[in-house]
């Protein structure tokens, strides 16, 4: 089951395997729920200028070294950056950065299995058809879900129930198996979607809403929150990446699969984005409303379609789907952490972290209702837990990554995982060194206000 991988340790059958279930972590509502309300939120065009940037200079780079890291170490985030660092002789503390991770991931899984409930509420709607939907209608269903505690937590606790199925199954068994299918099919209800924008919504105004780019509306808020969705959106820094790294066998080019992983994740994001916005513009819907956009403008174009009755059903299930195999990512971290640290065993490891983020994801749920009240520096829990991994855990972490990458491990060591030559590794490596650090530190900077 390995390839050239030290005994002992489970590895991933192939370097497909490891694209598959790497994307699987990639792809995920990061892609089809966040980044369209983001850019609606963020001024469309503006945001997705931004974030391109992001993902060229910063979440690409970022996403070869914490594969790198990974397979170097061979072990959860924070016994691999114990490992790497006493390679490179240096300071135990870098192990910080493993733990932010396996603490950030589990604060994102207790959100996001919350909005998966939302989509897995919307996969039985659509079984009943959203025939007669109106935007007001639509607006409604969502606003009496987020008001419904029971509902949300029985479908949060749905959500995780399936996860313990799969991650207590076993890395290479139970994650690589579910992948193969659904991406693809993922991808083809997308361009179903696409298909459908040009033929009955607004393509041309969601291409111009995208695209259409205008510098002035670019503000500190706009790049901070599309760095930050850089980073989720390549599940970056959370240990994630550094865990399945630790699963790859070492014949593999981690640089040119992070390429693959990183076009098919941009790509998915700005299709499902057209798809969004041309049904939004079309329907004279609110390009900015929220983290209900999805669910308030799709629905009317599945009313509508032909076939729209099995496309919909269809559709959120792979979006469960697409949000199943990045969970489990983020569950995998601290699971592997407990396996290796404390020696125990899968399953009981994977109840302690799924029970964990399940109560953390009910008081997330009850933010939307009855909670709605509890403040965290003026935010609600949910978007407490947002701000604080998407904002500020994770591009720490990736600072942290970047630095310790470039400037603190043996060059002939990174050169030696990496698999690039020549101009290609230079290129790369600069940017790793000067580049992204300096990016991360300049907008951290520019928030807090000290340079602007
Ligand atoms: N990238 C996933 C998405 O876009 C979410 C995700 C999975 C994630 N694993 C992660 C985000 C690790 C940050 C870190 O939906």
């Amino acid at each position: 089951m390995s390839n050239a991988a030290p005994a002992g340790r489970a590895h991933w059958s192939s370097r497909w395997a490891f694209i598959l279930v790497t994307a699987g972590s990639a792809i995920g509502l990061g892609n089809i729920w966040k980044f369209p309300y983001m850019t609606g939120t963020n001024g469309g065009s503006a945001f997705v200028l931004v974030y391109l940037a992001c993902i060229i200079g910063i979440g690409v780079p970022l996403l070869m070294a914490e594969t790198l890291l990974g397979r170097r170490g061979q072990e959860n985030p924070a016994d691999t950056m114990r490992i790497v660092a006493a390679e490179a002789r240096a300071s135990q503390w870098w192990q910080i950065v493993g733990y932010i991770g396996i603490l950030g991931a589990l604060f994102i899984l207790s959100f996001y299995s919350v909005v998966a409930g939302w989509i897995l509420d919307y996969t039985f709607l659509a079984m009943k058809g959203f025939a007669g939907a109106s935007k007001e209608s639509l607006a409604q269903t969502f606003s009496q879900l987020l008001a419904d505690p029971v509902k949300l937590i029985a479908w949060h606790t749905a959500f995780m129930a399936i996860n313990v199925a799969v991650v207590a199954g076993g890395v290479t068994a139970g994650i690589e198996r579910a992948n193969k299918i659904m991406m693809p099919a993922l991808l083809a209800i997308v361009l179903v979607l696409i298909g459908y924008g040009f033929v009955a919504a607004d393509m041309g105004a969601a291409f111009r809403f995208m695209f259409h780019f205008d510098f002035s509306a670019i503000s500190s808020k706009v790049i901070l929150s599309a760095m930050g969705h850089s980073f989720f959106t390549l599940s970056l820094g959370m240990g994630a990446i550094m865990t399945y790294g630790s699963y790859l066998g070492r014949d593999t080019s981690i640089a040119r699969t992070c390429l693959y992983i990183s076009v098919a994740d941009t790509g998915i994001a700005l299709l499902a984005g057209l798809a969004i916005f041309a049904i939004v513009f079309a329907q004279g819907l609110e390009p900015a409303a929220g983290p209900g956009l999805i669910l308030q403008t799709l629905p009317l174009a599945f009313s509508q379609m032909p076939g729209g009755g099995v496309i919909g059903v269809l559709f959120f299930l792979l979006v469960v789907f697409a949000a199943w195999t990045s969970s489990i990512s983020l569950i995998e971290p601290a699971t592997a952490w407990l396996i290796e640290r404390f020696g125990l065993r899968r399953s009981r490891a994977v109840w302690i972290v799924c029970l964990t983020t399940w109560l953390l994801g009910i008081a997330v749920a009850l933010s939307f209702n009855d909670w709605s009240e509890v403040r965290f520096f003026g935010l609600n829990i949910f978007d407490f837990l947002d701000t604080l991994t998407t904002k500020i855990m994770m591009p720490l972490a990736g600072l942290l990554i970047a630095l310790f990458t470039g400037w603190v491990m043996k060059r002939a060591h990174v050169e030696d995982e990496i698999g690039l030559g020549g101009g290609a590794f230079h290129l790369w490596f600069n940017v790793l060194r000067f580049l992204s650090p300096l990016a991360i530190v300049v907008i951290f900077l520019n928030v807090i206000g000290v340079i602007g």
